[in-house]
């Protein structure tokens, strides 16, 4: 017999069209499952007013199981009109208080994933505690935390301070000068990727909001990449000094960048942009320092920034070193190499736009 996490998981294929494709778990609209032997039955919840794609939901939910369940297993979608949610129970009681000594909340975001937003934030980190700053960093990106292989620390224990289980705090860990605690240092490896919708929210403004931070000049949060509620609703609650936008520089990347700039100029969430990081600006060869090739086009950032009216924060160029220090877990602002150096110039700007 199938279990309720089984169908659950199966469910998650079912998007709801009129709601940004959210699927109905995520969406709280399963209201029940009901399992017998050879038989499932879901219930999804309807609001008061008539939703116009009922139908399709019930039909796609029908199709959905017929598709993951054993042969021959009787199936039945029952919906029931669900009263309007109440608000949310105060499970957590969230530390802003523990966010008072910290002078700069910093978003960084990407419109999309694999552009290097973790190693901006995590060198420019680096960076900034070099320049004598007191630093943490946040790793909020549920779908793929990185922080913690580009740090060196994956598998370390993150203590808690606090008895009470609902209102204990964690505690960052110190390493190259900076405060960092990733999603990734709080579950085993790999399982951040499934959480979803609520819990996924939750999860990372915990990593926030739920943690001694202390007295900090700036709190980077490295944000997951996109612009969907999760983000919406992580700008909403964090009070965040503004936001800086990672890309890369093809014209392509400018849709993604646009996407990221309105997110946060949204009135519900209206947060200044501090700037535009382009990075992969150009290819240097470790061989032949001195050469750049501009294999992605040329000054695509600048123009950018100029278009959407944010500021150009710098370049970053895209050198073998700077993907090993994050292998390795050895960020390269650590050194005085040309490629380190960028991040200090970034670190420079940043300091100064805020
Ligand atoms: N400027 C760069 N030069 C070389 N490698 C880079 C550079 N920026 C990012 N990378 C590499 O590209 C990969 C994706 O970067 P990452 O920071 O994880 O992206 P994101 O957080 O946007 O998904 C990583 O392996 C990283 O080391
Ligand atoms: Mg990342």
């Amino acid at each position: 017999m199938s279990s309720r996490e089984e169908v659950l998981g199966w469910l998650l294929d079912v998007q709801h069209p009129a709601k940004g494709d959210q699927d109905v778990v995520q969406l709280g609209m399963v209201e029940n499952i009901e399992l017998g032997e050879g038989r499932i039955k879901v219930t999804l919840g309807f609001p008061k007013r008539p939703d116009p794609l009922k139908n399709y939901l019930v039909g796609a939910v029908q199709a959905c199981l017929y598709r993951h369940a054993p042969g021959g297993t009787e199936i039945e979608v029952d919906t029931v009109v669900k009263e309007p949610a109440k608000p949310a129970p105060k499970g957590i009681q969230f530390n802003l208080e523990g966010l008072r000594e910290v002078r700069n909340i910093i978003g960084i975001a990407s419109g999309k994933g694999g552009v290097g937003k973790s190693t901006v934030a995590v060198n420019l980190a680096v960076a900034l505690a070099r320049l004598g700053y007191r630093v943490g960093l946040a790793d909020a990106d549920v779908y793929g935390p990185s922080v913690p292989t580009m740090t060196g620390t994956e598998g370390i224990d993150i203590a808690m301070e606090g008895e009470d289980e609902n209102s204990a705090l964690f505690v960052p860990t110190e390493k190259y000068g900076v405060k960092w605690l990733s999603i990734g240092h709080l579950s085993p490896e790999g399982q951040a990727l499934i959480w979803r919708g609520p819990m996924a929210s939750t999860a990372l403004k915990q990593i926030i909001l739920q943690t001694v931070w202390g007295p900090l000049d700036f709190l980077l949060i490295d944000m997951p990449p996109g612009t969907g509620d999760i983000h919406i609703s992580l700008i909403g609650d964090v009070p965040m000094t503004g936001a800086i936008i990672v890309t890369t520089p093809q014209t392509v990347a400018l849709a993604d960048v646009l996407r990221g700039v309105n997110m946060f100029r949204n009135p519900q969430v209206n947060k200044p942009i501090l700037g535009l990081v382009e990075n992969m600006a150009w290819f240097t060869p470790e061989a032949h320092p001195d050469e750049k090739y501009y294999i992605f086009g040329r000054d695509g950032g600048t123009q950018m920034a100029e278009n959407l009216d944010i500021p150009f924060l710098g370049q970053i160029p895209l050198v073998q070193g700077i993907r090993e220090g994050g292998d390795s877990g050895e960020p390269v602002a650590l050194s005085d190499r040309p490629d380190g150096k960028a991040f200090m110039e970034l670190a420079r700007k940043v300091a100064e736009a805020v």
